[in-house]
């Protein structure tokens, strides 16, 4: 909590203004008392009606200052507190942002979720409760036992009697609930989790009959929330009138003990209001501190939840050489990887060995190999989603690790795998691979990715809309749309993984031939699992088990190297073969 009070820095000025009000209103808040037994003292028992005007529109005043000062510092803790937790929501997004997947992956999407949102809130409301409930107390506390020493020992004592008899209920209390507050946090993920995996999932929960089991557990996880935080609702419930009781005693004690001294004449009957009026202010604020402890705790491991983000340090940025280093040799080839191997984070061993291949400009590279053979990895290693653990992997020479992150990924036109699409429209999507494309580019880029005749056919045509993750469209057509977005682009290298899965035959052939002449200036990196798509590649690459099983164009390859020939076999008739 302490060291998020760094994003308050911005607003230091705000901050003293607000503990200043806050001060006034406590004062404020103990004058009227005073004013009160002095009303009754010197106005009522005398029946001295000048004074009971004077002191009473005194009273009235001090209330409304009272009254608007409080106002003013609700509104500043509520301004501070909401914009602060803007300010960590940005930091906490532009982190998530420049986190490697591999950290990532460490944190998960649905906890990257709950701590952008509920954690926050839960500091947000901490500090707020801290402000208003916690800082007061010790000043009410002390200001109060001073003015009820001044009226009273013997009476300012039994209000202290009271504050003991407060704190040890408490102090039992908190031991009970303080770790259900830790679970209920934990509690919390497990729920975000199950929740979205069971609204991204829906189909395959429908397909595969799931749906009452699923309940059942997303029931369960509501359920354990839910008792949890009843638990700790019932344990507040039953510490709420108990409390009630010791303030009653107290007030209690007050009036039978002061009543004793004022019929002895060794005090007067405005102090005891004064009195009981002190006792009900410190016990309250005492209650209302204990209560910020409890909520303290939570709110603690969320703000280590989100801290914990917030001080990863983002892998090497990339250190911008204009030179080339020694090993940076000049090098004809535009994508050139060199004993590249990688291991993912919390992996047994890595994922690929020893790859080494180079793509040239104007020339397609396949990549072919089974499933699990390491292709997807080869090709989000170049736009450096992950860092390598050796090798080298060079664009124009370059090692892409001496370039910054912006201008190697402004580079590369990359076609993720699973097609992904963001809500808005095709234009949209389209601009988000070059913000100022012309209508003349996109059109273009749509006919090379044979996506266009679909788009004209569409009676919103380029301001059709696309929902979320673009599931209003089928697979070749999701395929072919980020095909699309990518070539809008224009890149120097484009990567295509798996991108043409979806695509029957003829459209995959249509599309590579109107590819070929579009990309010439580009290298093309193209990974496939069917031999026909890559068969007239310039150079094919060979992966099996994170390996290079061998490389070069399909004639080569079918004399060279056997796990090429088995994959063309199992895929190609005789003739084709031949
Ligand atoms: N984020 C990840 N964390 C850990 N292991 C991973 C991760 N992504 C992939 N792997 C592992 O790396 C290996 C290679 O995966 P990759 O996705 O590169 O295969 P692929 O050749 O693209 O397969 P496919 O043809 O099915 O797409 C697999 O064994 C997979 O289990
Ligand atoms: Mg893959």
């Amino acid at each position: 909590m302490i060291r998020l009070l760094r994003f308050l820095s911005p607003y230091k000025g705000r901050a003293a203004a607000m503990l200043l009000l806050l001060f006034l209103q406590v004062l404020g808040t103990l004058y009227i008392p005073t004013l009160t037994a002095d009303i009754v003292n010197r106005g009522i028992v005398t029946g001295d009606l000048d004074h009971i005007w004077r002191v009473g529109g005194f009273m009235l005043l001090a209330a409304i200052l009272t009254a608007g000062v409080s106002v003013a510092v609700t509104y500043l803790t509520t301004w501070i507190f909401s914009i602060m937790g803007r300010d960590i929501r940005n930091a906490l997004f532009q982190k998530s942002q420049s986190l490697s997947l591999n950290e990532f992956n460490r944190f998960g999407t649905a906890s990257m979720i709950t701590r952008c949102t509920n954690d926050i809130t839960q500091i947000q409301q901490a500090y707020m409760a801290a402000i208003e409930m916690l800082l007061p107390a010790p000043v009410m506390t002390v200001a109060g036992l001073i003015l009820a020493f001044s009226k009273d020992t013997l009476l300012a004592f039994s209000i202290i009697g009271a504050m003991l008899v407060v704190c040890l209920f408490a102090f039992l209390v908190s031991r009970k609930a303080l770790p259900m507050f830790a679970r209920l946090q934990s509690l919390l993920d497990r729920f975000t989790r199950v929740l979205r995996e069971n609204l991204t999932g829906i189909r395959v929960i429908r397909a595969f009959n799931r749906s009452d089991s699923e309940k059942e557990r997303v029931d369960q996880t509501f359920t354990d929330y839910a008792e949890t935080a009843i638990r700790i609702n019932k344990i507040f419930a039953a510490m709420m009138p108990v409390i009630l009781i010791i303030m009653n005693f107290c007030t209690l004690l007050i009036i039978g003990a002061g009543g004793q001294r004022v019929a002895a004449g060794r005090m007067q009957i405005g102090d005891i209001m004064a009195l009981i009026e002190y006792a009900m202010l410190i016990l309250y604020y005492l209650i209302m501190g204990i209560m910020v402890f409890m909520i303290f705790p939570r709110a603690q491991s969320c703000a280590n939840r989100v801290s914990e983000v917030l001080s990863v340090q983002p892998e090497a940025p990339g250190t911008p050489r204009s030179h080339r280093d020694s090993n940076e040799a000049a090098s004809p080839a535009r994508l050139e990887l060199c004993n590249v191997t990688f291991q993912y984070q919390g992996a047994e061993e890595p994922v690929l060995n020893n790859i080494s291949f180079s793509a040239h400009k104007g020339q397609t590279t396949a990549i072919i190999g089974g499933t699990g053979s390491g292709k997807s990895t080869v090709a989000s290693l170049i736009p450096r989603f992950y860092d390598i653990q050796s090798g080298t992997i060079r664009i124009d020479g370059r090692n892409i690790r001496h370039m910054p992150k912006r201008e190697l990924r402004d580079k590369i036109g990359y076609v993720p795998q699973k097609a992904f699409l963001f809500s808005g429209t095709i234009l949209d999507n389209f601009l988000h691979g070059k913000k100022d494309a012309g209508m003349e580019e996109i059109r273009h880029a749509a006919q090379v990715a044979q996506i266009s005749d679909f788009i004209d056919s569409l009676e919103s045509g380029y301001q059709t809309c696309v929902s979320q993750g673009g599931s209003n469209f089928s697979g070749g057509q999701r395929q072919r749309l980020s095909i699309a977005r990518a070539l809008v682009k224009r890149p120097e290298i484009y990567i295509f993984d798996d991108s043409f899965s979806a695509l029957d035959f003829k459209t995959d052939a249509r599309l590579r031939a109107a590819l070929r002449e579009e990309v010439r200036d580009a290298a093309v990196i193209l990974v496939a699992q069917r031999i026909s798509t890559i068969m007239d590649a310039d150079q094919i690459v060979v992966l099996d088990e994170g390996r290079v099983a061998g490389t070069g164009t399909h004639r080569e390859l079918m004399e060279s190297c056997q796990v090429y020939q088995q994959i063309a076999q199992s895929q190609l008739s005789e003739e084709e073969l031949a």
